[in-house]
């Protein structure tokens, strides 16, 4: 299949976090087609094995080539830095592919060389070392404090927000000692932005917050219209949302994120 403008851009996470990447795309980029794969049959993935993120990221990755995507955006950090290398192998020509970290790390070279910065993300993120390696390699004299915080994806998957109990798990999350004195903090896992706002709320504008969703699709606008691989304005597009397993939370979710009907399309990675 060729690529062209027209082709869709695919994106995929564990579950609705990913969302929030899809919808920073569809707010930058209106006019492109997006097939959405949630892998709420295996969420979460923070708490998985290297073996088994990789096996169904590139499960995923198979279908939305089948699909002709153009473009492969990993919207999961968990995923990006355990399979990243591996996806953007598997997708070879096919597809050009994403991840969530590189560009704010980029963001982090530009805006916080020689400060202190936290990081918080899932266990997996956090033990791949995968942030801490690629901040160390800028060489920029950034002192990284990265914190695992397990608890925040299954509060957002089970839509437990903005209430007291949400507000004490963030709060004794950041207060941790080591995360004192920090100039800016890496949301690292795509569910956080849904708790941007108690996050910003908890540090009273001290601190900056950073989302990689605006980043990220900044970061696929320029790519796409580099490449000539921009698609036109025709129609409004008709995005596609995947899911391993339906949950009553991603339609939830979903609807909430662009504004419509949803059809959910149920598509089980193994048989
Ligand atoms: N949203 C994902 C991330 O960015 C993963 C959450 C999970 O499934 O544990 O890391």
């Amino acid at each position: 299949m060729s690529l062209t403008s027209k082709s869709p851009i695919g994106l995929f996470d564990s579950g609705v976090g990913g969302l929030t990447v899809a919808h920073a795309v569809n707010k930058l980029l209106p006019d492109e087609k997006l097939i959405y794969f949630g892998d709420t049959a295996h969420l979460p993935y923070g708490d998985k094995s290297l073996a088994a993120i990789q096996a169904y990221s590139v499960k995923i990755t198979d279908v939305l080539l089948q699909a002709g995507c153009k473009v492969i955006l990993i919207a999961c950090n968990t995923a990006s830095a355990a399979a990243f290398e591996l996806v953007r192998e598997y997708a070879g020509s096919r597809a050009r592919v994403f991840n969530v970290i590189d560009p704010v790390v980029d963001y982090a070279r530009e805006h916080f060389a020689q400060k202190r910065i936290g990081l918080i993300a899932t266990k997996q993120t956090i033990a791949s070392q995968t942030y801490q390696r690629k901040v160390e390699a800028l060489g920029e004299g950034i002192d990284l404090r990265a914190m695992a915080t397990p608890l925040l994806v299954p509060m957002i998957e089970e839509g437990f927000l903005h209430n007291k109990i949400s507000r004490q798990i963030i709060d004794t999350y950041l207060s941790e000692e080591m995360l004192q004195g920090i100039e800016a903090i890496i949301l690292g896992c795509t569910h956080y932005p849904l708790i941007k706002k108690e996050i910003s709320e908890y540090y009273q504008g001290n601190v900056a917050v950073l989302d990689s969703s605006e980043i990220v699709a900044r970061a696929l606008r320029g790519y796409l219209e580099y490449n000539n691989l921009l698609a036109q304005p025709t129609q409004p597009p008709a995005h596609r949302f995947m899911v391993s397993d339906y949950t009553d939370n991603f339609e939830h979710s979903t609807k909430l994120f662009f504004g419509t009907e949803v059809q959910l399309e149920k598509y089980k990675l193994w048989e």
